[in-house]
């Protein structure tokens, strides 16, 4: 037996062996999976704009104007003139000075990070933070403190041992797992009374959070207080490739140290037209944002009235939490028989003993199809699993009523 095969039988004898599924047709709401027809309930194409016919036909428009690939890294043939308009686009819709284009979501993250956190300085980063953040904090040279799942007290404790060194502050705008929103007043506020940036990952925020899908940033109007907004153009804007919006001197800054734009090749010019279309889309068509939204309470309602109640959480990211990792693989099967696919998500992506269905809406849904997923997703879990839902939610319920604060996830 090989190395290899001797570690792909541990993982299997983990319960967390993964294999690609086979999709027939675009990431609509509904899909042939594997030759079967299903309820696609797990896919980031929340607007469902990858295959809106302006976003396909600008894709098209720009490969036959620019070609397929961008060449090179911006640094060595040159930028497009598609990218520098893209990059005002983005920044005006954010409401910041400037932005730049990365080639994903995962790099955008690497590169700021080791390019912000320097030797000598610390990081803070929340513990349920997307491995690409987790990665960035590894390639930085500063260490890192992560600190507990939106815990401003233990962010506050440890800004306060990095006695002057801390640089940065990051974390997702909307948890990608978990769907819950970064407390992102409190952080901002321990930046300011500690001197250190702020950056915010909102791939799961824009388009699908805030005042015209604007995202969690401007949900809170501190807009002028993060440093640094990370989106990606490959979730709600249906298309692929990331950005960074930031001031002026600190994109010029990223130009010259983040290494996943300087040695990475630019996004392709038929993305960066389609996330164009779709962003032209968002602005003109707000409607979809508030369906997602829509869409969203639907299901949530839908999946409490059937006794299985996701995470507190008031997005369109719905886990159910099942725990043991085969469990949660059974659970998506059992589903998946009866025509509805939400992936079961397992450790290293969540922790352990905390496996679960990952379920996202789309604004493409239908409330009936909704309802009816959740009665299938309800009968594919087992009861003592739906139990520990319920008792969950009376807990942080309660946690709520006790503190006398409202949880960010149960709010109205
Ligand atoms: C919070 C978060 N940040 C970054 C990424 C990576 O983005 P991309 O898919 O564009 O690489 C993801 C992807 O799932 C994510 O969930």
């Amino acid at each position: 037996m090989t190395d290899i095969e001797e570690a792909l039988g541990e993982i299997r004898d983990r319960g967390l062996y993964r294999r690609m599924r086979m999709i027939s047709g675009p990431q609509g709401p509904r899909v042939l999976l594997d030759g079967r027809p299903v309820l696609l309930l797990c896919s980031n194409n929340y607007l469902g704009l990858a295959d809106h016919p302006r976003v396909r036909d600008a894709a098209a428009e720009a490969a036959k104007r620019y070609g397929a690939g961008a060449g090179a890294s911006r640094l060595v043939s040159g930028t497009m003139r598609i990218h520098r308009r893209l990059e005002e686009r983005l920044a005006e819709f954010k409401g910041y000075d400037a932005s730049l284009l990365f080639g994903s979501g995962y790099l955008a993250n690497m590169g700021v990070i080791q390019a912000l956190a320097r030797s000598g300085e610390v990081v803070f980063s929340d513990s349920l933070n997307h491995a690409s953040i987790v990665d960035g904090c590894r390639l930085a040279g500063a260490e890192t403190f992560v600190y507990e799942h939106k815990d401003l007290d233990h962010l506050a404790w440890g800004l306060k041992q990095a006695a002057g060194r801390g640089s940065l502050i990051v974390t997702d705008g909307v948890f990608s797992m978990d769907g819950d929103v970064a407390p992102l007043t409190g952080i901002v506020e321990l930046a300011r009374r500690h001197d250190v940036r702020v950056m915010v990952d909102d791939a799961h925020g824009t388009g699908a959070t805030g005042p015209g899908g604007r995202g969690t940033v401007a949900e809170a109007g501190l807009e002028e207080e993060v440093d640094v907004l990370v989106g990606t153009l490959g979730k709600a804007l249906g298309s692929y490739g990331a950005y960074v919006c930031c001031e002026r001197q600190t994109a010029k800054y990223l130009v010259n140290t983040a290494r996943t734009l300087i040695f990475s090749t630019a996004p392709p010019p038929p993305s960066v037209a389609a996330a164009m279309a779709a962003l032209d889309l968002l602005q003109e068509e707000p409607r979809r944002v508030e369906k997602l939204q829509r869409n969203a309470s639907v299901l949530r309602a839908a999946l409490t009235e059937q006794g299985l109640p996701p995470s507190p959480g008031n997005t369109h990211i719905l886990p159910v939490v099942v725990g043991d990792a085969g469990d949660a693989v059974a659970a998506c099967e059992r589903a998946l028989e009866n025509g509805v696919f939400a992936q079961a998500i397992r450790p290293p992506t969540v922790r352990e003993g905390t496996s679960r269905l990952r379920l996202t809406v789309m604004a493409s849904h239908t409330k009936s199809e909704l309802r009816d997923a959740a009665s299938t997703l309800a009968a594919a879990v087992p009861a003592s699993v739906r139990k520990a839902a319920v008792r969950r939610l009376l807990d942080a319920e309660e946690t709520a009523a006790a503190s006398g604060r409202i949880f960010d996830g149960l709010a109205a």
